[in-house]
């Protein structure tokens, strides 16, 4: 095992009637800002519920947080932050909004010249403005962790500081029973895919994160695909296991320790910032081209993945390899994702662009073992032609 230091802040309400608890979690004398996206907590009653619960407090709003957070609509919060004095920042709503609310509360107090440089020069975010989180779609982690993706003019680049960790979050099931079948299933494949990134390495004899991810992998295969299913529609322990396993998936834990990928997201975000593909649709093309790619590097990992995750037992260790992968396809095709370049209407000639993007955003040497160079990328990306 790799030394690590751990630690999560995050003080976590979990289950159906927490989103009351806001009302003790936020500062009394605090000016809060509640920030949300396009409305869904309107029609879903969370936005009632965080309302309700922050009746004694002084709030403002900030809408219109979209899917892959904007740089230019995340700005004109700054504005209402300046004019109210606010100092506390309550997310509501999914990785989005919750990444938005974390480069809203870094560019507040930001000090340089320009906060595009946060993600385009990574310049080090070090005082943030204090961030609560009411969770209500289960994919990103991004309500327990340190990370965001920002997006713009088609660049959708990452920061990481601690300082934008929510303070607390509120996980009910209940209200991810008002997500689409898209959301839900796109969800569920980003919590898959990151635990793979933390798994799908070289082995450093991390036996508690190994059987961690696969405990989360294996849930995430069940449950999955239940929460589709009309019977299962209204299930809340369905709900509940997919809720707790996309933040498992994303808080540091299973990642402690042992070596980490990451290269599928960082292709995946160029095809969304070319292309508007969702997050979790990107990750379920281009994980099996990688696993394809680079099976030679991740031998040993992709073996004991297929006979623990899938428990594939027939064959030699080439022929179980290859079924844990074909099996792994059939998962994201069973969430009615997309699994080709081809399954969202792109081809070869799109290939060109995408490396071009790689390449400005300093994307050449991916992978653990930063092996994934431009030429590894293409190769991938034509493995998922
Ligand atoms: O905007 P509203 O109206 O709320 O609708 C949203 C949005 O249209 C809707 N939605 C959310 N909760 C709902 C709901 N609809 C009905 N009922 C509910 N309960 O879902 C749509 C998508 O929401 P979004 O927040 O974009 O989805 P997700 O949570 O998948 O977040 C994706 C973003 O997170 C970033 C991605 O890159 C992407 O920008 N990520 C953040 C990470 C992190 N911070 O650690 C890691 C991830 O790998 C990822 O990169
Ligand atoms: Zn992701």
């Amino acid at each position: 095992m790799l030394n690590f230091s751990f630690e999560n802040q995050t003080r976590i309400h979990f289950g159906e009637g927490q989103i009351a608890k806001i009302a003790g979690e936020v500062p009394k004398d605090a000016k809060v800002l509640i920030t949300y996206g396009g409305g869904s907590i309107k029609g879903n009653g969370v936005y009632d519920q965080v309302v309700d619960a922050l009746k004694e407090h002084t709030w403002f709003e900030f809408s219109g947080i979209e899917p892959n957070p904007k740089y230019d609509t995340l700005m004109k919060a700054i504005a209402i932050i300046k004019e109210h004095n606010i100092d506390y920042l309550l997310a509501v709503g999914g990785g989005s909004v919750i990444d938005g609310t974390k480069f809203i509360a870094a560019a507040a107090l930001f000090e340089g010249d320009d906060p595009w440089d946060i993600v385009a020069k990574q310049q080090a975010v070090k005082r943030a403005l204090p961030i609560g989180a009411v969770l209500t779609l289960p994919a990103t982690g991004s309500e327990t962790n340190i990370g965001a993706v920002v997006t713009r003019d088609g660049n959708k680049l990452p920061f990481m500081s601690p300082v934008v960790r929510p303070q607390f979050a509120v996980l009910d099931p209940a209200v991810t029973l008002s997500l689409s079948d898209r959301q839900i299933s796109n969800g569920v494949v980003d919590a898959f895919i990151h635990t793979m990134e933390q798994y799908l390495t070289y082995s450093v004899n991390g036996k508690v994160q190994d059987r961690f991810a696969e405990g989360l992998l294996q849930t995430l295969v069940e449950e999955g695909p239940k929460a589709l299913q009309p019977e299962h529609k209204n299930d809340l322990e369905v709900r509940a296991n997919i809720m707790w396993s996309a933040t498992m998936a994303l808080n540091g834990l299973i990642g402690a320790g042992v070596p980490q990928d990451w290269s599928t997201h960082m292709i995946g975000h160029e095809l969304t910032g070319t292309h508007g593909i969702d997050h979790g649709r990107t990750l379920s093309i281009v994980l099996p081209a990688v696993m394809k790619v680079c099976k030679e590097a991740k031998h040993d990992k992709l073996l004991q993945f297929a006979q623990r995750v899938w428990h594939v037992s027939e064959g030699s260790d080439e022929q179980k390899i290859d079924k844990g992968i074909e099996l792994t396809e059939d998962f994201f095709k069973r969430m009615a994702m997309p699994v080709r370049l081809s399954d969202v209407d792109l081809g070869e000639k799109d290939i060109d662009l995408l490396i071009e993007k790689l390449e400005a955003h300093g994307m050449v040497a991916l992978g653990e073992n930063q092996t994934t160079t431009l030429a590894v990328s293409r190769e991938i990306l034509n493995t998922a032609l």
